[in-house]
């Protein structure tokens, strides 16, 4: 029994001459959180997009489940338990939570009020099990409403009622303050809880640092680092790693130089 949820080996992709990936091998494992990392231009966005199946790889496998998928699209990502959401696509702000987790996917009946009934109570149910828990909103409040921290919720509630089994977060926490943050850190740690894994993208380390179990970094389309979260000393360790691959300085000593893939 392998714990291995999904893989990508030797992947790449170009948009013309230009290889946004090129040839990245990774793994995510079940009830995992694993960041990724990497400046602006990394590759990070266009990696997600692979295994969202939005980009087909120019080049590479991907397994999952210890099987290769041939053919991969957004239908087989999806069919394999895989939820991304993205940086550039919002909620409906002006619509209910309810409405937002059930977008697109509403529960069938022939009444339309024993419907709306199941639907909040499944609401309630995902908020819950995300620890999404306010004696001020109930899943009719206005998305608009929330905090920034909490939408990131209300996407995450959606995911899992998309049955994923991987959710994919698109630098969730980029424009966030460090409680609004600590919120989404919060529906994270249960969403492991419940077995699921995450991919945390980041480029601020901090947003990262406390949540995940393992970090990749991307540099220039590349697996430069992956390192678990036990090796690492402290998000210092890890910024300097990466200024030193963004400004190298000859005969400094890099933290991870050990680790660290070598880059052809
Ligand atoms: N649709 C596209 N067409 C052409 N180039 C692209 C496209 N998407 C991304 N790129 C290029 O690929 C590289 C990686 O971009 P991206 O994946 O968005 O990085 P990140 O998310 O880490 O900032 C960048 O050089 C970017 O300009
Ligand atoms: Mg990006």
């Amino acid at each position: 029994m392998t714990n291995r949820l999904i893989e990508l080996r030797h992947v790449r992709k170009s948009f013309g001459s230009v290889f946004a990936v090129s040839g990245v091998s990774l793994h995510v494992d079940k009830g995992e959180v694993v960041g990724l990392l990497g400046d602006n231009g990394a590759g990070k966005s266009t990696l997600i997009k692979i295994l969202a199946g939005v980009h087909a790889p120019t080049d590479g496998e991907i397994l999952v489940r210890g099987a290769v998928v041939q053919n991969w699209s957004a239908a087989r990502s999806r069919a394999a338990g895989i939820e991304t959401v993205f940086q550039d696509r919002a909620l409906c702000v002006q619509q209910s939570i309810v409405r937002n987790i059930f977008m697109g996917r509403e529960l069938a009946g022939a009444f339309g009020f024993l419907r709306v009934a199941k639907q909040t109570q499944e609401a309630e149910r995902l908020m819950r099990e995300i620890g999404f828990t306010s004696k001020v909103f109930s899943p009719h409040s206005i998305v608009g409403q929330l905090s920034g921290g909490e939408r990131q919720g209300v996407a995450i509630a959606r995911a899992i009622y998309n049955k994923a089994d991987l959710i994919i977060l698109d630098e969730p926490t980029t424009a966030l303050s460090l409680t609004e943050t600590e919120k989404v850190f919060r529906f994270v740690r249960a969403v492991r809880e419940g077995g699921r894994s995450i991919l945390f993208i980041g480029h601020n380390i901090h947003h990262v640092y406390d949540i995940a179990d393992r970090f990749i970094v991307l540099d220039r389309g590349r697996v430069v680092l992956e390192v678990a979260r036990d090796e690492v000393a402290s998000a210092e360790e890890l910024i300097s790693f990466m200024e030193g691959i963004a400004h190298p300085v000859a005969g400094k000593a890099m933290p991870f130089a050990d680790k660290m893939r070598v880059l052809a």
